[in-house]
This record gives structure tokens, sequence and C-alpha cells, in this order.
């Protein structure tokens, strides 16, 4: 399956489809970059403004959660950092990647017509013969330092869009999807960036005019791991496991132990198991 060349990302083509105020005001696209995140913490730091957009064709050094690589050939997917600066208190800071999440969902769906799950945190699945693979995934760092004061976010995405299976590393391939590999055909880019943009403002939005209540019911109703058996794997600490009772009030995960201790998981990796 070799996709057709999507030449169509250029800020012009995403300002076609763009229907925002503030999310891709400013954007830049550049042809490669060591990492989005990375490009935009330093405009962060130089006093970018609130919604400045960075993406990327290819990326050297794209970074996942938990010091992963993200894999980012050249010209097939999505690379791009969003700045979130205004009016956040510290309390919504922690739901904004459960948000990007449900934003991702949302714009997947309505671009592509798949039906998506989401793993706490945010990492967007494709559930498919009774397994479930990744199609995209959420990196929120906090920016420190600079003019921006201490609330503001760079908010990575990154989604497979027209990634072919061959052009997955072997390791990743029962585990990894792409929109192309789900759909049959080649999505264009710049319409789902924009439609990505648009959910995110609206729900940032909703989250600084009314709090995170709607943000949770609206992550609650996409989030496959709340109600699992679940295996927490922490960086340095031996594994936990048992069963996803819920969300806490900042959208930690809320887990029963075997033992019946109630545990509030902030960070780690989470493997369903039934
Ligand atoms: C994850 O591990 O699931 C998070 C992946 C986040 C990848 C995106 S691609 C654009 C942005 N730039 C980066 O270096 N990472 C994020």
């Amino acid at each position: 399956m070799t996709p057709p060349a999507d030449s169509s990302l250029s800020p012009e083509t995403i300002r076609a489809h763009l229907n925002t105020r503030e999310l891709g005001a400013t954007l830049s696209v550049h042809d490669e970059v060591d990492s989005t995140n990375h490009i935009l913490a330093d405009l962060a730091r130089a006093g970018a403004s609130h919604g400045t957009v960075v993406v990327a064709e290819s990326q050297t050094a794209g970074r996942g959660r938990l010091g992963r690589p993200w894999i980012s050939p050249r010209g097939v997917n999505l690379y791009a950092s969003i700045l979130l600066t205004t009016a956040q208190a510290s309390s919504a800071i922690t739901w904004i990647p459960l948000l990007t999440a449900v934003a991702a969902v949302r714009a997947i769906t309505t671009l592509a017509g798949l039906s998506l799950r989401v793993k706490w945190p945010n990492d967007v699945l494709v559930p498919r013969d009774g397994e479930e693979r990744k199609l995209a995934g959420i990196l929120v760092e906090a920016i420190s330092g600079g003019q921006t004061g201490a609330k503001a976010v760079v908010v990575g995405i990154g989604i497979n869009v027209n990634m072919p299976a061959e052009a997955f590393p072997e390791g990743l391939r029962p585990s990894a999807t792409s929109l192309l590999i789900e759909t049959g055909h080649s999505v264009a880019r710049a319409p789902l960036l924009a439609a990505l943009l648009e959910e995110m403002e609206r729900l940032h939005n909703q989250l600084r005019d009314h709090g995170a209540d709607g943000i949770a019911a609206a992550y609650q109703s996409l989030c496959d791991t709340l109600g699992k058996q679940v295996r927490i794997e922490l960086a340095g600490n031996d594994p936990i496991e048992g069963t996803a009772e819920g969300l806490a009030p900042d959208g930690a995960l809320r887990l029963r132990t075997r033992e019946g201790k109630i545990l509030e998981i902030r960070a780690g990796d989470i493997v369903h198991l039934r």
C-alpha cells in the first residue's frame, strides 16, 4: 500500500481549513526539526503567544512519553505542537492531556470515520479484532523560565496518518497503526490538523470557562482503561496491578490494588489486562 504523497501541509492549506480564533493564529510549518515540542518551548520562552502552533514534515528526535522516541518519517504523518498559556488555573492544567485526547478522537473520527478509544492518559487507540493499536500519542510539557510564567504548556501530538505498515519498525507493527492502514486510503493532513485545533480550542475554552466536569464526562465515555484490570509500569519501580476505578478530581487515575488500597496514579505506562 503506497500512499500518494500528501504535499498539502503548508500554512496556507492549513489556514484554508481553519476556523479558530486563537489556536493556529501564529503557525509555522518546517521541513525538518529535532522536535516540534522543543522548537515551540524555545519560542514560548522568547514570548510566543497563546495558540502558537509549530508543525513539521519530519522530526529527527521526536519525543514520546516516558522518555521514548516518537518515530517521525517525512511527509506522511502529523507532528504538531500547540502552545497554551492563557488563564489556566493550575488546577486545570492537569486536564490538558486528557482534553487533547478527546479533541484528537473527535477530529480523527470526523475526518476518517473511525471509532476510537483512549488509554489513560492520552493514547489514541483503534480497536480491531480484539486488539487495540496506537494511532496517536500526546506529550504535554510545562514550560518554565522566560517570559511565559509558570502556566504555559506545550501540547505535542503525533498522529500516524499515511504511514504504511512497512514503514513502522518491526517491533511496533503489532501495536501501532495509521489512518492509511485502518481506512485503506490516504487522508489529507491539513484538514485533520485544522479540525484538531478547532476541537482543542473549543474544549480549552470550556475548561477555562466552566471547569473540568464536561471534559471529564467526555473523556470517561472514550476511555477504555476505566473499569479494567490494569498493570501500571513506573520507571524504576515494581509494576502495580489493580482495577482502574475512575478519575480523581485532577484527572489522575484511581487504582484499587489487589490489597484494596486506593492509589492515585499521575504517571506511568498502563497495560490493559482484561
Ligand atoms: C507518546 O509517547 O504517546 C507521545 C508522542 C508525542 C509525539 C509528538 S510528535 C509532535 C511533538 N513533538 C515531539 O517531539 N513529540 C510530540
